[in-house]
C-alpha cells in the first residue's frame, strides 16, 4: 500500500488539464464492439484498472483487441466482435477487479448466450449488490447464480431470453444497461423504466452500432434479436474526474482550471449545477456533441464565497459519483448543506456515506448523516490528518483535495487506488499547483 502525503496549496491551481476519459462511456464502448459483427475503431478508451478488467474480460470471451496506440488521450483499440458467433467459454473465471461496471454490465452481455462463465471481483466488488442485475435477468430467461447474500461470484448460464417489461425500484444506470444489453439477444422487446433519470450514454451509443433505442421520459426499450454493427466511438473526458479538479478550484484561492472536451451528459452534470447553486464560479465554453455525446470546455475558478444548498433525492442519480467531493466542498460553504436520497452511497466502492462523514469529521469538519442522507455544516477549518482511501479511488482523490486547504500533512494511506479511474490524477494536481510533488 503506498501512502501519500498532502500538503496545503501555497499559491492558486492554474492552467489546463487533460483529464482522463470518460469510464462509463469506455467500458459501454468496449462491450458494445465486443458483441458486434465487425470492426469497431474505439478512440480514447480510458487508460485505467477498471476499464483493463473490461478489455481483459472480453478478450477472454473471444474479442479480438489490438491496440493502436496510447497517449495522454486514452487508448486507440481496434476491437473485432464476437457478433452472430457469440462469445466463447473462458477458460477459467472472469476477474472484474473492482469494477462494478464490468461485473453487472457482463451479466447482460452474457445473459443471452448458452455458455457458462462465473465472474468474480476484488474484496470490494465481492461486497456489492448484483441481485439487483440478476433477478431481472432470471425474469428474461437467464440461468444466474450469486453467491450467498446476492454478491460475486456469480454464476452465468445464459439461455433463450423473451423481452420483458422491467420497472426499476432504484435509478441505476449499471441495471438499466445490463438489461438492455441482453434484450439485444431476447426475443421483442424489452422495456425498462426508471424511477428517476440515470445516465443515458448506453441509449444514446446503441444506435451509433446500428441499433435503434426507443425512448420515452423514463423509459428506453430496444427490439431484439438484433445485432450491434462495427463502428467508430470517440471517447470524452470523464466528468466524475472534472468534479475533483472542479471542486480544488473552488476551494483555493486565486484558482483557474481549464478542462476541455468533458462529457456534459445530463445524468452525468449535476455537480455543475450544485456548485454554481453554492456560488462556484463554473463556466461552460465550446460545447461541442462528440459522437452523441455533449461535451464542452469547463472552466473553474475560485469565484466568492461559497454557500450551503439542499440536494434533494431526485437530483442524485445525475451526481451520484461526486457527492463524496461535494461534501468536502460544503465544509467550506456558509450554512448547511444537504444531501437526500443518497442510501446508494453505502452500496459503491466502499459505504461512502459512513467514510466521507468519518473522514471528514476527522479533518475538523461538523458532519450528520442518517440512513440515507448526509449534513455538513459550514463554513470549518480543516486540518490535515491520516485517513484511508479505503480501497475507494474517489475517496482518495477527496482526501487529496482535502489536503490542499487542510491546515498540517494530510497522509492517505493506499492513494494507488487511484488507479481505478484517474491514475494521472496526482500528477495533474502536481502540474496544476506549479508545486514539486511530494511534499
Ligand atoms: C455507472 C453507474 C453508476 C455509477 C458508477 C458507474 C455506469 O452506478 O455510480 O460509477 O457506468 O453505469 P449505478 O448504476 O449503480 O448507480
Amino acid at each position: 500500500m503506498t501512502d501519500t502525503t498532502i500538503t496545503p496549496a501555497l499559491g492558486p491551481l492554474t492552467g489546463e488539464v487533460r483529464l482522463p476519459t470518460d469510464k462509463s462511456i469506455s467500458h459501454r464502448a468496449v462491450l458494445v464492439a465486443a458483441m458486434a459483427e465487425g470492426e469497431s475503431d474505439l478512440v480514447g478508451v480510458l487508460d485505467s484498472a477498471d476499464v483493463h478488467a473490461t478489455l481483459t474480460a472480453v478478450q477472454a470471451l473471444g474479442a479480438d483487441i489490438v491496440l493502436l496506440s496510447a497517449g495522454s488521450r486514452g487508448l486507440r483499440v481496434r476491437v473485432t466482435g464476437w457478433g452472430a458467433a457469440g462469445p466463447a467459454a473462458p477458460s477459467g473465471p472472469i476477474d472484474c477487479g473492482n469494477s462494478g461496471t464490468t461485473a453487472r454490465l457482463l451479466m447482460g452481455v452474457l445473459a443471452g448466450w448458452p455458455i457458462e462463465v462465473t465472474l468474480t471481483g476484488d474484496e470490494s466488488l465481492s461486497r456489492r449488490p448484483m441481485e439487483r442485475v440478476a433477478a431481472p435477468l432470471r425474469a428474461m430467461g437467464a440461468d444466474i447464480q450469486t453467491a450467498e447474500g446476492g454478491t460475486l461470484p456469480v454464476r452465468i448460464r445464459g439461455g433463450a431470453l423473451r423481452g420483458t417489461i422491467h420497472v426499476l425500484p432504484v435509478a441505476s444506470a449499471q441495471v438499466k444497461t445490463a438489461l438492455l444489453l441482453a434484450g439485444l439477444r431476447a426475443e421483442g422487446r424489452t422495456v425498462v423504466t426508471e424511477p428517476a433519470a440515470s445516465r443515458d450514454h448506453t441509449e444514446r451509443m446503441l444506435p451509433v452500432f446500428g441499433v435503434p433505442v426507443e425512448r420515452d421520459g423514463l423509459t428506453a426499450a430496444v427490439s431484439g434479436p438484433t445485432l450491434p454493427g462495427g463502428t467508430i466511438v470517440v471517447v470524452p473526458a470523464d466528468p466524475s474526474s472534472a468534479a475533483f479538479m472542479c471542486a480544488a478550484a473552488s476551494l483555493v484561492p486565486g484558482s483557474e482550471v481549464i478542462m476541455p472536451g468533458v462529457s456534459l451528459n445530463p445524468g452525468r452534470a449535476g455537480f455543475v449545477a450544485v456548485l454554481r447553486r453554492m456560488g462556484a464560479d463554473i463556466t461552460i465554453e465550446e460545447p461541442l456533441t462528440m459522437g452523441e455525446e455533449p461535451t464542452a470546455t469547463l472552466i473553474a475558478r475560485h469565484g466568492r464565497p461559497l454557500c450551503g444548498t439542499t440536494v434533494v433525492a431526485d437530483e442524485v442519480p445525475a451526481l451520484i459519483d461526486e457527492v463524496p467531493v461535494l461534501a468536502l466542498v460544503a465544509t467550506q460553504a456558509e450554512g448547511v448543506t444537504r444531501f437526500e436520497g443518497i442510501g446508494e452511497l453505502r452500496v459503491k466502492e466502499s459505504d461512502r456515506l459512513e467514510l466521507v462523514s468519518a473522514g471528514l469529521r476527522k479533518l475538523g469538519a461538523h458532519v450528520e448523516i442518517g440512513s440515507d442522507w448526509l449534513e455538513v455544516h459550514g463554513p470549518c477549518a480543516l486540518h490535515g490528518a491520516t485517513l484511508s482511501a479505503s480501497g475507494d479511488h474517489r475517496l482518495a482523490m477527496m482526501w487529496a483535495v482535502a489536503g490542499l486547504i487542510a491546515e498540517g500533512a494530510t497522509v492517505i494511506e493506499g492513494f494507488e487506488v487511484i488507479d481505478v479511474s484517474y491514475p494521472a490524477f496526482a500528477d495533474d494536481l502536481q502540474r496544476l499547483r506549479g508545486e514539486a510533488w511530494p511534499f
